[in-house]
């Protein structure tokens, strides 16, 4: 008899491919990864938030390294060692952040070699940084969208995976724009982050040998 699908997808034996995510907020983009299957492994909260309910619903656990100091002092580097450590618990070798709240210290980075990755509310390079939905609205613009990206040490930075356009309206608020954002990052992020987790390993000229093998040759 077959095997049931875990509720939260497959981990295949590419331990490159064990999906982490992080969330501070309401969690929408997380609740829209678990329900594309994406191999999941844990969900990193630095604070106590809804996406911890919906991670707990979905049978995923959960690292809670919460972070205390909001102050200039806050110490960025020894924060993002122990969420290194807490993830490293679980094997992660991929991150999605999905609205995480904390920018993470530079030693974050070179641990998962260049896979981790970030969904942002606007059509990066424009209006980086956590107000981007209302800095539309205040410029006027009639337009706007999302960005995945990869993440580096600088804060909605790295090389662009997908973006899609987003129509500001008459009369929108930040809540009915970031919404209507929302929708199409629900979309967005689990289809590119399927594809990343896909081509890791996977050969560049198609001839489907991993990394791994073409440097034994
Ligand atoms: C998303 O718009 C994401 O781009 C931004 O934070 C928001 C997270 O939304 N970084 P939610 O908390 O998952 O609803």
């Amino acid at each position: 008899m077959a095997s049931p699908e875990p509720a939260h997808g497959t981990v295949a034996e590419d331990p490159r491919r064990r999906l982490a995510v992080l969330a501070s907020g309401t969690g929408t983009i997380l609740e829209a990864l678990i329900a594309a299957g994406l191999p999941i492994v844990v969900v990193g909260v630095d604070r106590p938030c809804r996406a911890v309910q919906i991670a707990e619903a979905a049978q995923i656990p959960v690292a809670a390294v919460e972070r205390r100091d909001f102050s200039a002092s806050f110490d960025r580097e020894a924060y993002t060692v122990a969420l290194v450590e807490a993830l490293a618990a679980h094997r992660v070798g991929t991150v999605a952040m999905a609205g995480f709240a904390t920018v993470l210290g530079p030693a974050f980075f070179p641990v998962f070699e260049g896979r981790v990755l970030n969904t942002h509310p606007s059509l990066l390079p424009a209006y980086r940084g956590w107000h981007a939905v209302p800095m539309v609205l205040a410029a006027g613009e009639t337009a706007t969208g999302c960005t995945v990206h990869l993440a580096t040490s600088e804060v909605d930075d790295g090389p662009i995976l997908a973006q899609e356009r987003v129509p500001v309206y008459p009369g929108d608020t930040e809540a009915t724009l970031h919404e209507r954002i929302k929708g199409v990052e629900r979309r967005l992020y689990p289809a590119t982050i399927r594809a990343f987790i896909a081509s890791i390993g996977a050969a560049p000229d198609g001839t489907g040998a991993t990394t791994d093998e073409r440097g034994r040759r």
